[in-house]
């Protein structure tokens, strides 16, 4: 791997909530990451980033961040996160950790305080107050809405009791909008940059990159002409933008380029300053992006030579089961990011999205953020789901770049659809009085160990969201050393990536298999893809590594190979 480690590395994703809980509370925590870092070693990833962990109420789990600084007694203490980094570095992992600029929560002491303070203070200048429009300012100031539904506003009680202005939250009411052109605010983030950097931190994957800077004025959003598609908001689809069709690669989402809270060009001197910072330390410390822009062209402006180093690829996550989409965007994507000088990144499932072992069998279209449930229309069954899933991880990680892994993907965990309505914790199914499920059904707690209590997530304590019995089988002690089961294959692939440094390698289409079949060079290698029912030949050349058992040079549907060629 070069010094620019970003360029070719594997991260895989933690979810603190959901991976291994240390003390029993049925939640996770910075010791039960710790604990199973060695299994993380053993699959071969580069680095981890850790969703948020940090002191918060935990209303957007932990994206509502309450003290920037400090480790929520859920998830342990200062000295835990310590521990834990220098226990990933030891194994040569690199960490990285969420920051979360555009908002906090509402119990963050700045927001505190600006509740306490008068109309026009210092403390309220750091977010968005505002007067309602409308008599007696009972209307919002704008017409915008929350990424999880209802309006973007909320309205206060002022310390003198009557009602009084309204502030800005682009997701949750508890999640208040920090307003950036406030010197104070961007002082904060320096500082709070700082603060992880000087213990060691690798980078920072950042929040809703898109969104920090609103236009001026705030004005109305319109909503674009008839038949413009709409979509990718903040990690979610908003009602207005509730198209239900998936963006294709290089069309421009009109919801982006109108919404006046979203890719507006002043976030990008943000990036260039906190740049020129994580430059300041040695080891190649990195930013990545979530930002959900489209045509990906415009997604490399985050990543040019003076901004960040990686952005996450969701034009390629939201690419459907097809041939000739995939081409079309994995050329999109090096070329947009090439232009610039940065690595592509790829990406397949997080912790916003359906797992892909479901997806990519769902035959209706799910928008980001309304989730699978029980009364979801166009269901899967979960064999032909993991297949194709297997498929597409193996055509991944044969990609120049960086991927991205979220946890239990290796296991083949499905989506859990049917979570009872009573335990589902998403936001979006609040605000939506469930009409939208969320995304519980991807954040459930992984499983371990197949015969011990909550299959070795904990050791007592209900899980915060119940595991499905058939998890079970998935347990990672039922696929160590497995022949054929999805943790083996994720370990051979990564091994072999690493050793044939496919990450750092180039890609060349090969043509002649067939309208359903994928077929490229990287370096030594070739991969085949086939996502068609047929089967399809293969070239010439040692099998490397195979998503499915082959006969011969048959290379049966929803299946990829790698060929030593
Ligand atoms: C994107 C995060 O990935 C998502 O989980 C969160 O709800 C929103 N940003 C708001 O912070």
């Amino acid at each position: 791997m070069t010094s620019e480690w970003w360029r070719t590395a594997a991260i895989y994703q933690i979810y603190p909530r959901s991976f291994a809980d240390a003390d029993g509370d049925g939640m996770g925590d910075l010791a039960g990451i710790t604990s199973r870092l060695g299994d993380l070693q053993q699959l071969g990833i580069d680095a981890i980033w850790l969703s948020p962990f940090y002191t918060s109420p935990q209303r957007d789990a932990g994206y509502d961040v309450a003290d920037y600084c400090d480790v929520d007694p859920r998830f342990g203490t200062l000295a835990d996160f310590d521990a834990m980094l220098a226990e990933a570095h030891a194994r040569g992992i690199r960490v990285i950790v969420d920051l979360v600029p555009n908002h906090c929560s509402d119990q963050h002491e700045w927001f505190q305080a600006a509740l306490a303070a008068p109309v026009g203070s210092r403390e309220r200048a750091r977010f968005y107050f505002r007067d309602g429009r409308g008599p007696g300012g009972d209307e919002p100031p704008n017409n915008w809405e929350s990424v999880f539904g209802g309006p973007a506003w909320t309205r206060i009680v002022e310390p003198d009791g009557t009602h009084g202005q309204w502030y800005l939250h682009l997701f949750d009411s508890s999640q208040p909008d920090f307003d950036w052109t406030n010197e104070e605010v961007r002082e904060e983030f320096r500082r709070i940059l700082r603060f992880w950097l000087d213990r060691g931190v690798d980078g920072f994957r950042v929040d809703v990159a898109h969104g920090l800077v609103k236009a001026d004025g705030l004005p109305d959003y319109t909503p674009p002409a008839e038949g413009g598609s709409m979509g990718g908001a903040g990690g979610l689809t908003t009602d207005a933008a509730a198209s239900g069709v998936p963006l294709e690669p290089g069309i421009s989402d009109e919801f982006v380029d109108h919404a006046p809270y979203w890719a507006q060009e002043g976030v990008h001197e943000i990036y260039r300053d906190w740049r020129a910072l994580l430059d300041e330390y040695p080891g190649e410390r990195v930013l990545a992006a979530e930002a959900w822009v489209d045509p990906l062209p415009r997604v490399a402006k985050w990543v040019r030579s003076d901004e960040m180093h990686q952005a996450f690829n969701f034009a390629y996550l939201e690419t459907p089961w097809d041939a000739a989409a995939l081409r079309h965007v994995i050329d999109a994507s090096l070329d947009a990011f090439g232009a610039v000088g940065a690595p592509s990144t790829w990406v397949l499932s997080n912790h916003d999205v359906v797992r892909h072992a479901t997806r990519l069998s769902v035959t209706e279209a799910n928008p980001q953020g309304h989730g699978l449930g029980p009364r979801s229309k166009g269901l899967p069954s979960y064999e032909p789901g993991l297949r194709r899933a297997r498929a597409a991880t193996a055509l991944m990680l044969a990609l120049p770049g960086s991927s991205y892994i979220y946890q239990g993907e290796e296991l083949g965990l499905p989506e859990v659809i049917d979570l009872p309505d009573e335990a589902r914790q998403d936001p979006t199914w609040f605000r939506t009085n469930g009409e939208r499920y969320g995304r519980d059904g991807c954040r459930v707690p992984i499983p371990w160990e197949a015969d011990a209590p909550n299959y070795g997530f904990g050791p007592s304590g209900e899980p915060w969201l119940p595991q499905p019995a058939q998890w079970r089988e998935l347990a990672r002690d039922r696929q160590r050393g497995v022949a054929g089961s999805t943790l083996s294959l994720y370990e051979e692939a990564l091994r072999l990536r690493r050793t044939l440094d496919l990450g750092a390698g180039s890609l060349a289409w090969l043509d002649g298999f067939g309208d359903d079949v994928l077929a490229f060079r990287n370096g030594g290698v070739v991969v085949v893809t086939n996502l068609g029912s047929e089967p399809a030949t293969l070239p010439e050349g040692d099998v490397l590594l195979a998503s499915e058992a082959l006969d011969g040079r048959s290379l049966p549907g929803d299946t990829t190979a790698w060929l030593r060629a």
